[in-house]
């Protein structure tokens, strides 16, 4: 049965609060039709009107396996029936939570070791701000808490991770960034760059500002960095040469925790399957989602290394 466009639209337009829509336009009909996605397979998406249309973003860079996957539907259904839920506190565990976390500690970069799920990247970078704090509470360096990410960078839009992105309009009229969230320079060759500079004196450029940055703060309370390997929402720009070992160089002088942000770069978007390994990244800890499950349910990681 063919889904009713009329009363979906006045329903849509009357109770459902859109991310970045100007909500006076839309409620008045300015912007137009709400687009009604209807189906998917493959790497294409069809609308209410039968419009059939290649989705090249894969819905927020997350359908990596495509739409219509009848296993992957089916491997839902399945669990649905043999046992919907059970959580993991005090020691309760099930047998795909342990398949899958040793899975994923054994295909991930860096020596990693556990794994702390969530239901979003914004929940998982949230967590990984936490993981911090703790190892510094525990390490008996109260002041470490102090976490650097990148102009441009994006992390997501809850509290911490919202003030991790590092575009002003996440940020504006919410109160944000956080204190404890501090920003440097972006990656962004083509947009940072002085006349006559090469990639690899830009990399340096941005991995010197970084140490004087940690400087000027003091290393004893900067406590973690976090980037994605690839820039994504502020460019889907790849890192200019020699970006990634100079400002890891940087982090180890200062002993400050690298937070690789995978949510993209995860399972196989760069060629590899990590984009740490596509650009020699040491993470301390991975932040995972989108690609984990291909968006057929929502999911993400916190995949927490050795040392941490
Ligand atoms: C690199 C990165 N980190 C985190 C997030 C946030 O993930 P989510 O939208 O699942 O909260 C995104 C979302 O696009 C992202 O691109």
């Amino acid at each position: 049965m063919r889904i009713n466009i009329e009363e979906i639209t006045e329903k849509d337009r009357s109770s459902v609060l859109h991310p970045f829509t100007q909500l006076k336009d839309f409620a008045t009909g300015k912007l137009g039709e709400p687009t009604i996605v209807e189906t998917g397979k493959g790497i294409r998406i069809q609308d209410a009107h039968g419009n059939q249309l290649i989705d090249g973003f894969a819905g927020l860079y997350c359908v990596n396996v495509g739409y219509g996957r009848a296993e992957v539907a089916e491997a839902i259904s399945r669990q649905a029936y043999r046992l919907a839920y059970y959580h993991s506190y005090a020691a309760h565990t099930t047998d795909e939570l342990a398949i899958l976390s040793d899975r994923l500690v054994r295909m991930a970069p860096g020596k990693m070791s556990k794994v702390f799920y969530g239901m979003s990247g914004s929940d998982a970078n949230e967590t990984q701000a936490k993981l911090v704090w703790y190892y510094n509470n525990l390490r008996g360096k109260p002041n470490k808490k102090k976490i650097i990410s990148r102009d441009r960078g994006y992390h997501g839009c809850s509290v911490v991770s919202g003030s991790m992105t590092g575009m002003s309009f996440y940020h504006d009229h919410m109160d944000l960034p956080l204190p404890q969230i501090v920003h440097t320079g972006a990656p962004h060759y083509y947009w940072g760059a002085t006349p006559g500079e090469t990639e690899r004196e830009f990399s340096a450029r941005r991995a010197a500002e970084l140490d004087q940055l940690i400087v000027r703060l003091g290393p004893d309370n900067v406590g973690a960095f976090i980037g994605e390997p690839v820039l994504g929402t502020g460019g889907i720009t790849p890192p200019p040469e020699g970006y990634w070992e100079a400002i890891q160089a940087v982090l180890k002088k200062h002993d400050v925790l690298l937070i690789v942000d995978e949510v993209i770069t995860g399972f196989g978007r760069t060629g590899s399957m990590f984009g740490s390994q596509h650009y020699g990244i040491e993470p301390d800890l991975i932040t995972v989602a989108k690609g984990l499950t291909s968006a057929y349910f929502p999911l993400s990681g916190a995949i927490v290394g050795e040392k941490v």
